[in-house]
């Protein structure tokens, strides 16, 4: 692939996921440059995690705009003026509006702490991911990379990878398993695509 691949994130709360993009970009991993973070929340650490590495951020929230189709054109209005070519999801909270999903066709990826089409879909998110999995009684759980299309945790498959879950294990101790696992399979998964090793159409 020519050139790097611009790439923009958008976040809700921490980062740790943008984090690990970041630095795989700043290592050289990810033949890619992470060119903007948007948070629909201003105070998200993940804005602060992208300063300090000089990234522009910008704070879009839906409840600034009358109608999906404005926020929308705000939103791709942004990612055009910096000719963004691919965009990660990292912890974003909010769903991704239809025009822009439709502007950005398999372009978008999303990470989710499970191994989907287990545990996703409405209200899985965060801790309650990890509360379904043992509630279940599942042996194994993991991470998953999807691309992002209209309906919420439905898109093609990019990468997964397993994660036991242990006898004794609490929500939050197998969310921390997960998320190390996050870590190392969204930098890796991104840096395959930039490479153009893995095509996303
Ligand atoms: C991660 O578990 C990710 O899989 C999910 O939201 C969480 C975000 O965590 N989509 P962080 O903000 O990257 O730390």
């Amino acid at each position: 692939m020519a050139g790097k691949l611009r790439i923009a994130a958008f976040a809700s709360h921490g980062g740790s996921n943008l984090q690990a993009l970041i630095d795989g970009c700043a290592s050289g991993q990810i033949a890619g440059e992470m060119v903007l973070v948007i948070c629909n929340n201003r105070k998200a650490y993940a804005l602060e995690r992208a300063r300090k590495h000089q990234i522009e951020t910008l704070v879009i929230s839906d409840t600034e705009f009358d109608s999906e189709t404005a926020l929308a054109q705000e939103l791709l209005s942004q990612l055009a003026a910096r000719s963004v070519g691919l965009i990660c999801l990292a912890g974003y909270m909010k769903k991704m509006p239809n025009d822009v999903i439709r502007a950005y066709r398999n372009r978008i990826l999303n990470i989710h702490p499970a191994l989907l089409p287990k545990f996703g879909g409405k209200g899985m998110y965060g801790i309650h991911v990890h509360e379904a999995v043992l509630a279940a009684g599942e042996k194994e759980t993991g991470v998953t990379i999807h691309l992002v299309d209209e309906v919420y945790d439905s898109g093609k498959i990019v990468a997964q990878r397993r994660v036991p879950v242990n006898p004794g294990d609490t929500p939050e101790s197998l969310q921390q398993r997960v998320l190390e696992i996050e870590h190392q399979l969204y930098p890796e998964t991104v840096a395959r695509i930039a490479s153009g090793e893995l095509r996303l159409e």
